[in-house]
């Protein structure tokens, strides 16, 4: 099946029409994407896994696709890792995460079996020692229906996050129990033989299913994450069909339960979720997610563009006085060039000849003054675009795809999708925004990363426009560079 796979991607992918795809974000060469999977740094390289359906730009039968990267930034894809061969993951090879040991880099991914009406969701093992190509476990799976708590759900087990700690390898699994969504966890001293351990991080009105589990410890703090599906609506965060969320606590590693504070959205946009949390190279603390929703219509599918979802471009994360902090990967900046820079004093609307482009990454430090309300136009042209609003009244940051070329429509349980607002007050009134766009994805960094924005957003083909707008008067400061990767 991984040859199959293979052989219809180096045939196909020459189709695919790249107008919406970004240059320096991770993209399958073909067909569907969906959450990061396995990310982690083996033998001097970062590897992304994901799931993957090539066979058609719409979810579809699971995958792992997989490349490899040395900065987090330009990336090169590599075969197929995983494909739905076994009888345990005959329905799709679910999400998971990976795990070095000994030298072999492990792949822990949950089996998926949709068979007479009933799901089975088991934990199994992969592994390679070339990095490239892996072997499934002749045991798998490694947690089955035997070893599921009581109170969980086997319809709802999956998305196994790995990781060690003095010798011990724990794991992580997302499940559901009767009004409850909860974490449980494993141990195991080899990676073959586990035992549950206890019910990790368990809540109510937490929303169904705990997807996508992970954990890293930073800053003296351990930061978990998941992506609750159905999360109830906040007044303006949760507002996606699924959230995501993280956490600030410590864990208890002598009873396996952790002690968390509440939950907050990592990402304020329409288009974030199935983070990914690790330490990388040099212990970096760095975060990967897919950048796209449930629930949506998928503009390039639509189109018969050959392809469908990205992966937000990795984030150095750490945590300061129990919020999460979020950073551009520093290597991006290696990439940005023919640097343009302007000033001065903006009432109304005003762009600059030299200022446009859809791969760019714009700085922008407003002195907000006497004015009502900043904002950013991008993908500007034909009569639509997307907006950066920042109202000052209200303190709130808003970004509005409402106005785009190709509209994307979502689930009714979906507070709409085109429109997303988050409390943003700036220190001492002057707004500093650092924008990421790459032709059809908007990633807009408030502060210094107290409040992070994501979403897709299509403008007319090529459009390349971008407009400032104030209300009353801003004194801003605008750095404009091209982000040129691919
Ligand atoms: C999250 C998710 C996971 C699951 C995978 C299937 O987006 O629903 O829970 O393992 O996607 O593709």
């Amino acid at each position: 099946m991984i040859k199959a796979a293979c052989a219809h991607i180096a045939a196909e992918r020459s189709k695919v029409n790249a107008r919406y795809k970004g240059g320096y974000h991770l993209s399958p060469e073909l067909g569907w994407m969906n959450d990061p999977n396995g990310f982690v740094y083996f033998n001097g390289r970062y590897h992304m896994f994901w799931q993957y359906h090539p066979f058609a730009a719409n979810n579809g039968l699971m995958y792992w696709g997989h490349a490899v990267s040395e900065d987090l930034v330009r990336w090169k894809h590599l075969p197929v890792a995983l494909a739905p061969d076994r009888d345990y993951d005959a329905d799709g090879c679910w999400s998971g995460s990976a795990v070095v040991r000994g030298g072999r880099l492990y792949l822990v991914y949950t089996g998926h079996r949709e068979r007479d009406g009933r799901r089975v969701q088991t934990q199994n093992l992969a592994y390679s020692d070339d990095g490239v190509n892996f072997v499934k476990y002749e045991g798998n799976p490694v947690i089955g229906e035997d070893k599921l708590p009581r109170g969980a759900s086997i319809a709802d087990f999956r998305d196994p996050y790995v990781w060690e700690r003095g010798g011990v390898y724990y794991m992580l699994v997302g499940t559901v129990e009767e009004g409850a969504a909860k974490v449980v966890l494993y141990r195991s001293g080899n990676l073959i033989d586990w035992e549950f351990f206890n019910t990790f991080l368990r809540r109510t009105g937490a929303g169904f299913c705990w997807e996508c589990p992970s954990l890293i410890d930073t800053d003296g703090v351990d930061l978990f994450a998941c992506s609750p599906v159905d999360y109830p609506h906040g007044k303006r965060a949760f507002a996606n069909l699924n959230s995501n969320v993280y956490a600030v606590g410590k864990v208890d590693y002598s009873n396996g339960t952790m002690t968390a504070g509440e939950f907050y959205e990592i990402d304020g946009g329409s288009d974030f979720y199935a983070a990914q949390l690790i330490k990388g190279k040099d212990g970096a603390a760095v975060m990967t997610g897919w950048m796209n929703m449930w629930g949506r219509t998928y503009v390039p599918a639509e189109l018969g563009d050959g392809w469908t979802g990205s992966l937000i471009l990795p984030r150095e994360v750490s945590v300061r006085g129990g919020k999460l902090i979020q950073r551009p990967v520093r290597a991006v900046y290696a990439y940005c060039k023919n640097r343009v820079e302007v000033d001065g004093v903006l009432s109304g609307e005003k762009s600059y000849e030299k200022i446009r482009g859809r791969q760019v990454r714009l700085v922008i430090t407003a002195d907000l003054g006497g004015a009502k309300s900043f904002a950013v136009h991008v993908f500007s042209a034909c009569g639509a675009r997307a907006k950066i609003i920042y109202d000052k009244a209200a303190g709130v940051l808003t970004l509005d795809r409402s106005e785009c070329f190709h509209k994307i429509s979502a689930d009714p349980r979906d507070l709409g999708g085109e429109r997303r607002s988050a409390e943003f007050i700036p220190q001492g009134n002057i707004l500093r925004l650092e924008i990421f766009l790459d032709r059809s994805s908007i990633e807009v960094f408030a502060g210094e990363g107290e409040l992070v924005m994501t979403s897709l957003a299509y403008g007319a083909p090529d459009a390349d426009g971008i407009v400032f707008v104030s209300e009353g008067e801003t004194a801003v400061k605008i750095i404009k560079e091209d982000v040129v990767a691919d």
